[in-house]
Parts: C-alpha cells; sequence; structure tokens
C-alpha cells in the first residue's frame, strides 16, 4: 500500500481511517506511518504501551505489521480499537435508529442535568446523548463500541460540525468557563441538531470507501505497568519479540489526559463533572517520583519482549524533568542500543493545539529519541 494514499488525502477506506478520534497530544498521521515503514519490515511486531489513540498501531496493521498497543484512557482506547475493526455500516446505523427511537424516556432525566449541558446541547441531542450513554455497550460490543466512538467523535465541535455548542474539538474545556464564555459571545442557546441526520452523513462519510484492511492487530485497554505483564508471558511462551517499541509517552506535569477529556468520559459514564474523573489520574503527572517510576516499570517491561535487534522510537517532551528521566530510563533498559536524538523545534508561524487553546501547556518543542543496535 502506498503510504502517500493513506496520509494525503481520503480517498481510500484507510486513509479516512486513519484520522479517526480528536485526541489531544496526538501523532500525525504521516509520521506514524513513516516511522513504522522506515523502522519495520512486514510480519514484524510493534509495541505501543502508551497508544492514545492508536496511530503507531493502525500503521502498523495497515502496513502489513502485527501491533500491539495498550492505553489506560478509555476515550483513547475506544479510538484506537474501532478504528483497526469497525463494525458493518449497516449494523452502527441500526443500532444509532434504535438508540433515538428510545430518547423520550429521558424527557424527565434532562431536566435534572447542570447548566452547562443545557447550553451545550439541545434537549434532542441531549436525551439521544442520555440514551447512548445508558444503554451502549461500548466496552464488550463492536456494533455498540463503532457507534459510540463515532458520537464521541462529534461530541463537541465547531458550532454545527458536531453535536454540541460552539466548543473546541480536541480539548473540553471547563463547565463554568465554556458557560460564562458562551453567555458572553451570543451562545446562549444551544443548536437545534438533528442528531440522526448529523450522525448518519458523518457514518456515510466515514464508510463511504469501504473498511481498512488491517493487518491482526489491538489494543488492550489497561495500564501498561499491569498489562505488559501479562503480554510479557505470553509473548515468552509463544516465542514472539517485538521489533520495534514506538510510543509517546506522558509529558510530566504538562497535560492531563483524563481532564482534557472529561466530557467524552462522562459519555463513557464518568463523572458528570470535570474533576472527579482527572483526580484518579493526577498523581502520576504531577508527582515526579512516580512519574519516573511510570516510565522505568513501562519501559523496563516493555524491554523484556523487544527482540535483540530492535529499534526503540520514543516522541517526548524537550522540557528538562521528561527528557532527562526518559533518556536515563531508556538507557537503563536497552544498554546496548546507541541513542540518537532529534529535536523537533516548533516553528513560530506554526498554529499548534496548545496555541490556539491559549493554555498553560505550551509546548517548548518536542523530541525524538531513536535507538538502534
Ligand atoms: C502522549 S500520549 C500518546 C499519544 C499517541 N501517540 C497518539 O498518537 O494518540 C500518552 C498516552 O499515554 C496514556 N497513558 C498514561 N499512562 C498510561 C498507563 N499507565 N498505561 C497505558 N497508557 C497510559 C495516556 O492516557 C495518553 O493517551
Amino acid at each position: 500500500m502506498e503510504i502517500e494514499s493513506i496520509t494525503k488525502g481520503f480517498k481510500t477506506a484507510e486513509s479516512r481511517w486513519a484520522r479517526f478520534g480528536p485526541y489531544y497530544a496526538m501523532f500525525p498521521v504521516d509520521f506514524a506511518f513513516d516511522v513504522v515503514n522506515k523502522y519495520s519490515k512486514k510480519g514484524d511486531y510493534i509495541l505501543d504501551p502508551f497508544a492514545g489513540r492508536s496511530s503507531s498501531i493502525y500503521a502498523g496493521g495497515v502496513l502489513g505489521r502485527h501491533s500491539l498497543g495498550i492505553e489506560i484512557n478509555p476515550v483513547g482506547w475506544l479510538y484506537g480499537n474501532v478504528k483497526l475493526n469497525p463494525a458493518k455500516k449497516d449494523d452502527v446505523i441500526d443500532r444509532l435508529l434504535e438508540i433515538y427511537a428510545k430518547r423520550n424516556y429521558y424527557n424527565r432525566a434532562i431536566e435534572k442535568m447542570p447548566e452547562f449541558y443545557r447550553i451545550c446541547y439541545s434537549d434532542e441531542v441531549l436525551k439521544f446523548l442520555l440514551t447512548a450513554r445508558n444503554n451502549l455497550d461500548w466496552k464488550n460490543n463492536n456494533v455498540d463500541a463503532t457507534l459510540m466512538s463515532i458520537i464521541l467523535v462529534y461530541l463537541h465541535a465547531k458550532i454545527g460540525e458536531g453535536l454540541s455548542n460552539q466548543m473546541r474539538m480536541t480539548k473540553s474545556m471547563g463547565m463554568n468557563y465554556s458557560i460564562e464564555w458562551w453567555k458572553k459571545n451570543g451562545y446562549e442557546k444551544p443548536p437545534e441538531i438533528n442528531p440522526v441526520e448529523l450522525l448518519l452523513n458523518k457514518i456515510n462519510w466515514r464508510y463511504k470507501k469501504g473498511m481498512p484492511k488491517v493487518t491482526e492487530s489491538a489494543v488492550v485497554f489497561g495500564d501498561s505497568t499491569i498489562e505488559l505483564q501479562k503480554i510479557s508471558e505470553r509473548a515468552l511462551q509463544n516465542d514472539i519479540r517485538f521489533s520495534l517499541l514506538f510510543t509517546s509517552p506522558p509529558y510530566y506535569s504538562i497535560t492531563d489526559y483524563h481532564a482534557d477529556q472529561w466530557l467524552r468520559l462522562w459519555m463513557l459514564g464518568g463523572n458528570e463533572t470535570p474533576k472527579a474523573n482527572a483526580e484518579k489520574y493526577k498523581g502520576r503527572f504531577i508527582d515526579k517520583e512516580r512519574y519516573y517510576n511510570l516510565l522505568d516499570s513501562v519501559f523496563g517491561l516493555s524491554s523484556i519482549i523487544m527482540s535483540e535487534n530492535s529499534v526503540v522510537y520514543v516522541r517526548t517532551d524537550k522540557r528538562e524533568f521528561t527528557l532527562n528521566s526518559t533518556i536515563e530510563i531508556l538507557r537503563k533498559h536497552f544498554p546496548n542500543h546507541s541513542m540518537k536524538i532529534i529535536e523537533k523545534p516548533l516553528k513560530e508561524d506554526t498554529k499548534t493545539q496548545t496555541k490556539l487553546f491559549g493554555d498553560k501547556s505550551m509546548k517548548p518543542g518536542e523530541v525524538d529519541i531513536i535507538m538502534k543496535r
């Protein structure tokens, strides 16, 4: 498969699913395909223990590698899981209509929702969302997972492009911030959107070129420090070794993937307010020792199942603590590999996500760490 046919435009099924799922701090799709293409060959095994929306895993699968990801955030996991194996279009549409038909059971429930939801969504949309939230078995059922992930993609976006009032697509902003912003900027009323019409359009577009062809690949929902122990046991038993470790770990104290995705996490059954979700995982990314131990454990466990001549490709933050810890840990677990570091300074005129959002997480830049024998 020509890489360009996937990374440029939307002419193939593989390209239409490649960008599936807005996610904070995601790999550019062409970068994921280039790394897989350059550092592995068909039939190889690829590992990404911090998979995010699974661009690395998808690129591997599309290019004929077996790839395995692990992701702790259900939003990222669901995007990855679905793009590797979307359900049949007709089944997804039938399920959409089934869910929509039940929405009036939620006439009363929407009245109890916090103000944020009532300004963000029209009554019709909110009833539909609550029905989907309570009925879709997205963890276990492929049709439900596919429909839920499509709802998640369009859960918040620029007005007219998704189900919500004016919002950013990649990151969900706080409740009070959003309410104030809507009121100040003339968006007091949510747009009247027919959720079935909107989602049918989106489903038709996504499936227009068919289903992506992907070599057997998977993304596990869980914590890498635990899942990698099980995976390594199985890999060693079956004599499987991974030849490319391609990942991007969380950046120390920069992004909280749970807080940034709080509205999508609510849709998946999480708390109605942003805070409670975020608290659970906060410690790991703001406490230096816990952060260090997380990377140490994950790269240590990964190294057990890598082949002797494996390549390690890690994209991370340039800031001192994250970069120095990552280098130290990688050297410890891959002592016989050489290391090359490529700086990726941000161009001043690039409108990066963080710059557009104007938040505190302005990136000074990223670096790629490449290790080989
Ligand atoms: C920098 S992002 C990776 C983004 C990814 N490269 C992409 O293209 O979407 C780091 C990811 O690591 C995940 N993560 C953090 N701790 C984890 C853990 N213990 N186990 C598995 N995933 C974890 C976060 O949820 C986040 O999605």
